[in-house]
């Protein structure tokens, strides 16, 4: 054990978070936890876990739910694609693999969703292999620690990390320590203001003792994010509203939304009603309300959404299955979070 585990571990029987995926050996729970929690907080990430296996208590269930019922229940998490190849490769696992997860770096990684983060989270917490797992917490403490100053979001500053943490990495308890490493970045290593004076490691932490907490790690810069203008129409019939899929190549798959224009730039209503695509609609006149504008910021895109709503008189001509629901049978759809913000509280049908 070098020493570095043996100090982590020291410091893990003392601060250890209490999570239910915690010291869970079952991979399918494993492998749920951990996309969940790409992208997710813990806080947020455990009521989504639990839920998820309560429904689905093993990879079978899961694979026999409907794609719709899963994106429903995944609802408000982000990131779509995770929840859609989830629900793919628990489909390949149940009737390609007799329900068994593979326990080798390649069996895992050639499944959808599957990369090499994932896979050496089930490898090390359900088959207590070997392998350290990698993610922004760990790229954070070894950096610090070691004072390693190339940026760890290129592949040759990722490598140098990935290289430490195998070593560093306790051969014995995979599990517990990758674990620990965890809990130690949320609790004490964090991004801001690490809690330094309470670190086990202060003596040796290269960032620490050359006064560099706060510039490691480094980051290179990424693209500016570009905006797009999401353009709703709220069409109302009665108690209803027209809802409609999204199409399958853009973000948000498998999603449902309502009627949407989409503008290059910001664009008043007149400007918009003067487009071929709302002309196509064929809806005579409409009386719009301007009802609200929400904005999402994505990993390289800024969405500005502006709501508008108005009572039909004809159904709309829109290409792909389109339904008129009540505000109920609207429960039953999984909706981008903008559009379940704009929902939210308010009664526009
Ligand atoms: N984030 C990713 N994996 C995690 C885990 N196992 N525990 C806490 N946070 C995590």
């Amino acid at each position: 054990m070098s020493s570095f585990s043996k100090t982590l571990l020291q410091w893990y029987r003392l601060n250890k978070r209490n999570m239910p995926w915690v010291g869970e050996t079952d991979p399918y729970k494993v492998w749920l936890s951990e996309v969940i929690l790409q992208q997710t907080r813990v806080e947020q990430g455990t009521a989504y876990y639990l839920d998820f296996i309560k429904h689905y208590p093993t990879v079978q269930h899961l694979a026999k739910a409907s794609a719709n019922e899963v994106m429903k229940r995944w609802e408000g998490l982000g990131y779509y694609s995770r929840a859609r190849n989830m629900h793919a490769t628990a489909n390949v696992i149940t009737q390609q693999l007799k329900g068994v997860f593979p326990d080798t770096p390649e069996g895992l990684q050639s499944l959808k969703g599957i990369g090499k983060y994932t896979a050496n989270a089930i490898l090390a917490y359900a088959y207590h292999k070997p392998y350290a797992v990698t993610d922004g917490n760990v790229l954070r403490i070894l950096s610090r620690y070691q004072g390693i100053t190339i940026p760890v979001n290129t592949p040759a500053g990722k490598k140098m990390v990935e290289a430490l943490a195998d070593r560093l990495l306790d051969k014995q308890l995979p599990h517990t320590y990758n674990q620990a490493l965890m809990d130690f970045g949320s609790l004490v290593c964090t991004p801001r203001n690490p809690d330094c004076g309470n670190c086990p490691f202060r003596r040796s932490c290269y960032a620490f003792n050359h006064e560099m907490t706060a510039i490691l790690p480094q980051k290179e810069k990424k693209r500016a994010a570009k905006t797009r203008y999401f353009n709703f129409f709220v069409m109302k019939s009665g108690n209803k509203v027209l809802i409609m899929p999204r199409h399958a190549a853009d973000i948000w798959k498998a999603l449902w939304q309502f009627p949407l224009i989409e503008t290059a730039e910001e664009a008043t209503l007149q400007d918009i009603q003067r487009s071929n695509v709302y002309k196509d609609w064929k809806l005579g006149k409409v009386q719009w309300e301007e009802a609200g504008t929400f904005k999402q910021q994505l990993t390289h895109r800024r969405l500005i959404c502006r709501f508008f709503t108005g009572e039909i008189k004809t159904t709309p001509e829109i290409d792909g299955m389109q339904e008129l629901v009540n505000r109920k049978e609207m429960e039953r759809f999984a909706f981008p979070g903008v559009i379940r913000d704009f929902m939210k509280g308010k009664l526009y049908f």
